[in-house]
């Protein structure tokens, strides 16, 4: 953890390493202050290395003994690892360390969580559990013997056997150690099984903390959903007898994949009506299916090294997009997304942590799980199944399985499958892995002698590293309009390589509407210069749902920053009439309709007015944005309580696609009417409420306009024994804050005897909502880097990974004026100059500053 001099590892350095693994044999004897992990491990001479550096990881471990063929060895230890002299043919090296659960607060590796035992070994964490080749590529078949007066003792695979007080598991399919995964505690199990399409029967538990059960069963619904459509969809059938899904409350990130025993976050899994929003609903769907869709997407087939993220993390995330999108809206499911791109990976690609979906270089793994490996690595499958079709994706697909089974993969070894499929030459479109930074896309369009002509030029900004940038492929989806409205071309995928090309449009009689970047085809910056009236126009006529929104999200942002600018005295009446039109249209979805009454983000806004070469104020885009909001309300008032009633839902509560909608719309609604009734509506709406997406709505409504104290001691006296609930208690009351209190808020709040920063969940809950309050964060006075910089010092010294990775809320300070830029400036510097600050929050604020 606190090297001297943190050394960087490129992917251009890969060498295999020198031994295979034939299998592990580990003994796992549990205590709280010293367990005992013994292992027995088959090497032999890898034949496909020339290294025979026989080096094995190993972190924070006491080593007790260890031998050869049976005959004691003397290692050489460094804190990385040990080195030892091996036999030059196949040896059996065993070993037996001591390791301190109790007190890992990293949440890596093996640690406890509420008194149970549990492990997390992504990346780079079963250097913590034993000495080993914890690389990637190394794939042993693991055999697990657990110890403990626990009732439940988990490992991966299958169970093998077991009585009092222990429990062995053998998992027959060869694993990086990445994916090894323990669990020992007091549990119980919420039980059901599935029958595969080739006919075996699986067991399936969700395994919970007593309490818990109750908060099961949808997550059980949606696996045995997952398992059901990627049978269907990718002809991939599960491989073991008995699939685990096991929830614990102190974990870093959502959910972990490891095979036959998956470790969520119980605030990725347990849900129930009362407790949990339609959002964290939906949420909790895609994450169990995406740790699922992993057994083949990142298990069967894994990485080579870690540089590879992207095989798996981008393929998984795009099928648990298209299994979100069969299970509930496409386009409702599309426009999140790009949401959701635009938010949290374009900031990043557009800043001082950009770099490419397929990183060259690293100081430390845990710092590359982001937007761009993730959701970037996800655009780039889907504009490869764009460029080839559905019908040959389904076709490589089938080859990748067939090909690489059992293997651990490149990006190389990706793209050639959809070379051998296609004959195409994929080197062009290979650099949406190698370059950075996100393309800007310009548009002009004439129309002469009934010809229709687009010209495209792309340009990509340099980015950290990158100064020159090469024409990326971009597959760019096109419709035309008539002026009235009728579609006269549908839907074609224009195919750009160069840097400036342009596309015709023969036999038209009359100028056409473009609708250009349908389905938000490339994730790019879209330059186009449209008129209002085009944008009214398409918001009236588009036939594709996606650039619909598109052209209302685009006025909508026009007419803020024209205030903010001071150009327009207030928002665009004219527009907001015309929306109001469309929002009224019963035929629409209610999801739909709901995402078209959104509004940019402040940060948003900010980033768009940067782009501009307007600094961007965080108070006035705050006011801005309420005015708009208030004059909307207003605009309205006569038909928001008809739409109201619209929105009711009477049958009893599902967290359906379809409620779901309704409750989405209802929600903008009420936050209208509060503007407008003093909170009336919304307090009715909080007292009445049966379900936490109405009531968590109320609230937020109420804070909104400041009239929310009754109900938010309400809230805490209902809610105080469930932890889940309890985080959404904290954030609200920061992220919705007036931006001169949510510094004092968040202040208070960690004084609060609910308060734990050991749990990443609560310590989220609180800085990541000051984070997101955008005007309180970038307060003039600093007070709210100051406070965020203060406590990413306490957390990193306790659990490096969420610290560092929440350093990134400091990542857009470039955008803003000199006086918050050297405010900014002052308290990464402080971070970075904390003795002993880990490697993974040093590297973040080092490249942020760089
Ligand atoms: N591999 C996990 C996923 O995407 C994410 C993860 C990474 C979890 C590292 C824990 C640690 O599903
Ligand atoms: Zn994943």
């Amino acid at each position: 953890m606190k090297d001297a001099a943190p050394q960087t590892v490129y992917l251009a350095d890969y060498t295999p390493f020198g031994y295979g693994v034939e299998d592990v044999h580990l003994t796992v004897r549990l205590d709280p202050g010293k367990t005992r992990v013994q292992s027995r491990i088959r090497f032999a001479p890898n034949p496909e290395a020339q290294d025979r550096d026989f080096f094995l990881h190993g972190e924070e471990l006491t080593l007790l003994w260890a031998k050869i063929d049976g005959a004691a060895v003397t290692p050489q230890l460094s804190d990385q690892g040990l080195r030892c002299t091996v036999p030059d043919g196949p040896f059996i090296w065993e070993a037996e360390v001591e390791i301190a659960p109790e007190s890992n607060t990293a949440l890596e590796g093996l640690y406890m969580s509420n008194g149970m035992y549990c492990t997390q070994c992504e990346a780079e964490g079963f250097r913590k559990i034993t000495f080993y080749p914890d690389r990637p590529d190394v794939m042993a078949v693991f055999t697990v013997r657990i110890e403990g007066p626990h009732p439940v003792l988990l490992s991966n695979g299958n169970p093998v056997d077991s009585g009092e007080g222990w429990a062995e598991w053998h998992d027959p399919w060869p694993k990086p150690a990445y994916l090894f995964a323990l669990v020992a505690g007091d549990l119980v199990n919420h039980p059901d099984r599935f029958t595969t399409m080739s006919g075996k029967e699986v067991e399936l538990n969700i395994w919970v903390r007593p309490g818990d059960e109750g908060k099961c069963a949808f997550g059980m619904q949606a696996l045995k959903a997952s398992m059901r459509w990627d049978e269907e969809v990718y002809g991939r059938e599960y491989d073991l007898d008995i699939f685990n899904v096991v929830a614990v409350d102190d974990f870093n990130m959502g959910a972990m994949e490891n095979k036959g025993l998956n470790i969520f976050n119980s605030a990725a899994v347990l849900a129930s009506p009362e407790t949990s929003t339609d959002a964290n609903f939906e949420r909790i769907e895609a994450i169990i299916a995406h740790e699922y869709f992993h057994n083949w997407t990142g298990n069967r087939i894994t990485c080579r090294d870690w540089f590879q993220l992207c095989l798996k993390e981008g393929l998984t995330v795009y099928r648990d997009s298209e299994f979100t999108s069969d299970m509930r809206s496409a386009p409702v499911k599309r426009i999140g997304d790009v949401i959701d791109l635009r938010a949290r990976q374009f900031p990043e690609d557009q800043g001082p942590l950009s770099h490419p979906v397929r990183p060259e270089s690293f100081q430390e793994i845990n710092n590359f799980y982001t937007a761009t490996v993730y959701e970037k690595g996800a655009e780039v499958i889907g504009m490869l199944k764009r460029l080839v079709g559905d019908e040959v994706y389904a076709k490589a697909l089938t080859l990748y399985f067939d090909r690489h089974d059992g293997q651990a993969c490149t990006i190389e070894d990706w793209l050639k499958v959809f070379e051998d499929v296609t004959g195409r030459d994929l080197t062009q479109f290979k650099r949406w892995y190698s370059q950075s930074g996100t393309p800007h896309l310009q548009v002009a369009e004439r129309f002469e002698n009934g010809t229709f002509t687009l010209t495209f030029k792309q340009r990509t900004p340099p980015t950290p590293g990158q100064d020159e940038k090469l024409p990326q492929v971009l597959p760019i989806a096109v419709g035309l309009l008539s002026p009235s409205g009728d579609e006269v071309v549908p839907t074609t995928l224009l195919e750009m390589t160069e840097a400036e090309q342009s596309f015709d449009f023969g036999g038209l009689s009359e100028r056409p509407v473009a609708s250009v970047l349908r389905g938000f085809s490339a994730p790019v910056v879209l330059e186009r210069a449209a008129s209002r009236q085009e944008r009214l126009f398409l918001l009236a006529h588009d036939t594709d749902p996606f650039n619909r929104w598109e052209a209302n999200r685009a006025l909508a942002q026009e007419s803020l920053i024209a205030s903010i600018t001071g150009a327009e005295a207030g928002p665009d009446t004219a527009w907001l009439s015309a929306l109001l039109e469309v929002v009224k249209n019963a035929a629409q979805d209610p999801a739909y309709r709901a995402l078209l009454l959104g509004l940019p983000s402040q940060s948003e806004l900010a980033q768009a007015l940067h782009q501009r070469g307007v600094t961007p104020d965080p108070d006035s885009i705050h006011a801005a944005a309420e005015a708009h909001r208030q004059t909307r309300a207003e605009l309205w008032q006569a038909d928001l309580p008809m739409l109201a009633r619209e929105t009711e839902v009477t049958a009893p509560f599902r967290p359906d696609a379809e409620q779901a909608g309704k409750r989405a719309l209802g929600s903008s609604l009420l936050a209208m009417q509060s503007r407008l009734d003093g909170g009336a509506a919304a307090q009715a709406q909080f007292d009445g409420a049966d379900n936490m997406t109405a009531q968590l709505s109320a609230l937020t409504s109420l804070i909104t306009i400041g009239a929310a104290d009754s109900a938010l001691r309400a809230f805490e006296k209902q809610w105080r024994h469930d932890r889940l609930v309890m985080d959404k208690w904290f954030g609200v009351q920061i992220a919705y804050a007036p931006p001169a209190m949510a510094v004092e808020m968040a202040g208070l709040l960690t004084e609060h005897p609910a308060f734990d920063m050991k749990n990443p969940n609560r310590f989220r809950a609180v800085f990541g909502a000051l984070a997101g309050n955008h005007a309180g964060f970038h307060r003039a006075d600093g007070a709210g880097y100051d406070q965020l910089a203060d406590w990413l010092i306490k957390l990193d010294a306790k659990n490096p990974q969420t610290a560092a990775r929440m350093c990134s809320a400091f990542q857009t300070w470039r955008r803003y004026d000199a006086d918050r830029q050297a405010r900014m400036r002052a308290a990464l510097t402080r971070i970075a100059d904390t003795p002993g600050l880990s490697r993974d929050s040093t590297e973040m604020v080092t490249r942020m500053l760089g």
